[in-house]
């Protein structure tokens, strides 16, 4: 079958006792979070969506009723909150002050409020120490995905990849992704809008030196996921 990982080692075992951070960026709808959890759980790895810390202190800071232009609260939010997130990739699961807000995070209103925060520089530098936290008591086996993974989080990865698509892509998997929850414009504003605002932090539409970029715009899930698998093999002898 074209693009399967045929005379690849077994990803389980594929070094095992080793570090092994793959790191993944790219922008919304590319398809990075399902196939980033995939790649994890072939791997044997943790898996870290950086995306749900940002929607995590959004969260809270809509809980609290904060003023998500006031910079210095978000940033004391963003340090003082405690977010539980599982590493897990077969445990999707999110607590903010101890509260389940797996579902919660993933609603329109989130998803139009986080840009404030992950605009928010002393925001992001926390959640920055953080991820790297949660990259080292994974004992550098993981496979982490947001916007600056490959750059800032984890530079040193063993792996970087950039994943691509192109906005027609993009918008169809949101629109499949969200069940018809959100007419095209809202849907439009939320992919496109969103990452264009992202964008003036955090350079995730090019690929950094030495980040593998993977275009999945004509590529299935399947596919993808191999392609990623593919490209652990090849960069992380
Ligand atoms: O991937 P996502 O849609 O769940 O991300 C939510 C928001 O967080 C989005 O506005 C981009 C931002 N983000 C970021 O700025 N840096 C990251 N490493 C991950 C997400």
């Amino acid at each position: 079958m074209e693009g399967h990982p045929v005379n690849n080692p077994d990803p389980a075992l594929f070094r095992q006792g080793k570090s092994l951070v793959v790191a993944v960026d790219g922008p919304s709808g590319s398809g990075k979070s399902s196939v980033s959890r995939e790649a994890a759980r072939r791997f044997h790895a943790a898996y870290l969506d950086t995306g749900a810390m940002y929607r995590a202190v959004t969260w809270h800071c809509l809980d609290r009723g904060l003023d998500l232009t006031d910079a210095e609260a978000v940033e004391a939010a963003a340090k003082s909150v405690t977010i539980e997130l599982s590493t897990d990739p077969d445990v999707e699961s999110v607590r903010v002050e101890g509260v389940d807000v797996t579902a919660e995070i993933r609603e329109p209103l989130v998803s139009t409020a986080v840009s404030a925060v992950a605009t928010t520089l002393g925001a992001r530098a926390e959640l920055v120490r953080r991820q790297r936290q949660q990259i080292m008591d994974s004992n550098r086996r993981i496979v982490a995905e947001g916007r600056d993974i490959t750059t800032v989080v984890a530079p040193d990865a063993e792996v970087r990849i950039l994943l691509t698509a192109s906005e027609e892509a993009r918008l169809r998997r949101r629109g499949e992704q969200l069940q018809g929850t959100q007419n095209a414009e809202q849907l439009r504003r939320q992919v496109t809008h969103r990452d264009r605002l992202d964008s003036t932090v955090v350079n995730f539409q090019q690929a950094a030196d030495g980040v593998v970029t993977i275009d999945s715009s004509e590529l299935d899930y399947e596919q993808t996921v191999n392609a990623v698998l593919r490209t652990v093999f090849e960069v992380a002898h």
